[in-house]
């Protein structure tokens, strides 16, 4: 498998289009909108883009129930838009990956239109269909009485969300395919056509949506896991350049599968809600972290200690992190965030603390991820410069507090949380110990105790990390000299008698 060399010290920015920047007055985001901001993000410190799918699609959940994978969805752009964009972002010496959703189609794709119907067509196998309307596939919620067909069809996720056939991996009932049935392969092979498509269009690669999810009946993951390696094998005939980023969770399952990064998930057995989003969260000041460490590094050695596990400061389907953390321990946050292996992902105004906009209704199938979606906050000028449509024209509405954060007023502010990433960005560039691939060993970690230490290694260097967010002074053994500081937030570490003491609210990487 090819290495994507570019991934190895790759920094995240993942654009929700619908709420980034609307060029034309519209009240919704768009291409142009984020040709308008590349700069901006290239200054931040971001080298690559993750945009949220930008498919035609009746936009039920917000674009992840495709209508045509061939087609942006007009109110972004048109293809030709979409591919100035991706010629924009590769003249800045960045990259994109688009987001493929290959588990679903939305239930107004042509494909399951067709599926839907009772003579036989190319497309009756595209999903998973039961031979019995009353039967719905085990495990799954279904659409059934919606068809001239006899069946029941299985959704991934919304009712409108049909599930496409990858086939089973152990199919034990009649209408249940194997992987290698005719239309099993079918499907895969016309997800390879879309992702051809958007690649010979200049895209860098896919966050692959749901991932683990296509061979259904698989346990292990082996029948999905052969599935990957399929498209792997395609990848590296026609694409070996291609980026691939799986939401997963498993990366010892997602690795094999020939993705080269996975997702460290906000749900599931990660603790990652243990250091940001919980009553007492590790980076409110008052939590803990060992739990998070300890499933962390389980899941690394699984992965034989690849460090490739992409940690997000949000994303669309989390309330925001500033509900939780506040003030400057927001900045020690990030000082995790951009200290650990893998690459990190920040989700467009997390870096100025945009605020989780309470009490909306749902829009698009947001439901309680509406309030992490609203649009993004540029400056004081109306709809705060999100664009120039009457507000209640705008795709979601705009976070009403008085002293909402603008990008304007972080630039201007030198102690902003948006200025301190920006050096943060500019230490882990110059320090590969810092990037992706570079080891990671925990130093110091006690069940409800502070500071959280790791030490960060590549070739020759190694980077001890210290994170003090809580309100104490506090220390741990450490018996190497440590040398110089390459970034401190707040006062230094001081070391005496083989242990490192740290003042409250504080965090440091040392080369050591
Ligand atoms: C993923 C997406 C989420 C979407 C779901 C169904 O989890 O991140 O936004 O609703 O898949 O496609
Ligand atoms: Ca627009």
């Amino acid at each position: 498998m090819n290495e994507v060399k570019w991934l190895d010290s790759a920094v995240f920015y993942e654009i929700y289009p619908q709420s980034f920047k609307d060029s034309n007055g519209d009240g919704i985001g768009d291409f142009n909108g984020i040709i308008e901001k590349l700069d901006y993000i290239k200054d931040l410190g971001c080298t690559a883009i993750w945009m949220n799918p930008c498919f035609d699609s009746p936009f039920l959940d917000a674009g992840y129930d495709v209508r045509d994978y061939y087609k942006a969805a007009p109110r972004y752009g048109t293809n030709d838009d979409l591919k100035h964009l991706f010629g924009e972002v590769h003249k800045r010496g960045m990259h994109i990956l688009l987001d493929l959703v290959p588990g679903h189609t939305s239930w107004e794709h042509e494909w399951f239109r067709q599926s839907c119907k009772a003579a036989p067509n190319p497309y009756t196998d595209r999903y998973i269909w039961t031979d019995n309307t009353w039967e719905a596939p085990e495990g799954m919620n279904a659409l059934i009485g919606i068809s001239e067909r006899v069946g029941a069809c299985g959704v991934n996720f919304f009712s409108h969300q049909p599930a496409l056939n990858y086939g089973y991996y152990r199919p034990d009932k009649p209408w249940q395919q194997s992987m290698d049935s005719p239309g099993a392969k079918a499907t895969l092979e016309a997800m390879k056509d879309v992702m051809r498509f958007w690649l010979n269009a200049g895209c860098d690669g896919f966050r692959v949506d749901m991932a683990h999810s296509l061979v259904k009946h698989d346990e292990d993951s082996k029948g999905t896991i052969a599935l990957w390696q399929d498209v792997r094998a395609f990848l590296d005939r026609e694409f070996p350049d291609a980026a691939m980023v799986s939401e997963w969770g498993e990366p010892d399952r997602s690795l094999q599968g020939g993705f080269h990064m996975d997702f460290l998930l906000h749900f599931g057995p990660s603790h990652y809600n243990d250091l940001f989003r919980c009553e007492h969260p590790f980076f409110g000041g008052g939590g803990d972290a060992s739990e998070f460490v300890k499933a962390y590094t389980a899941n690394r050695e699984k992965s034989g200690g690849k460090g490739l596990m992409c940690i997000p400061s949000g994303n669309h389907d989390m309330t925001r992190l500033a509900k939780y953390i506040h003030g400057g321990r927001r900045k020690i946050a990030f000082a995790f965030l951009l200290s650990m292996p893998g690459a990190p992902f920040i989700y467009y105004g997390d870096e100025i603390g945009m605020r989780y906009v309470e009490g909306l209704y749902s829009v698009e199938g947001g439901y309680e991820r509406t309030g992490s979606r609203s649009p993004m906050q540029w400056d004081d000028t109306p709809n705060a410069g999100f664009g120039t449509s009457p507000a209640d024209k705008l795709y979601i509405p705009l976070d009403q507090s008085p002293d909402r954060p603008t990008v304007r007023s972080a630039q201007a502010d030198p102690d902003s949380l948006l200025n301190e990433i920006k050096k943060l960005t500019a230490v882990r560039a110059a320090h590969p110990a810092l990037q992706s691939r570079g080891d990671i060993e925990f130093v110091y970690c006690v069940k409800n105790e502070y500071p959280l230490a790791y030490v960060r290694k590549d070739g020759g260097e190694a980077i001890l990390v210290i994170l003090n967010p809580s309100d104490r002074e506090v220390s741990f053994p450490f018996t190497e000299a440590l040398g110089k500081s390459i970034y401190t937030y707040g006062a230094p570490a001081a070391q005496a008698n083989g242990s490192v003491t740290v003042k409250p609210q504080t965090a440091g990487w040392y080369l050591i």
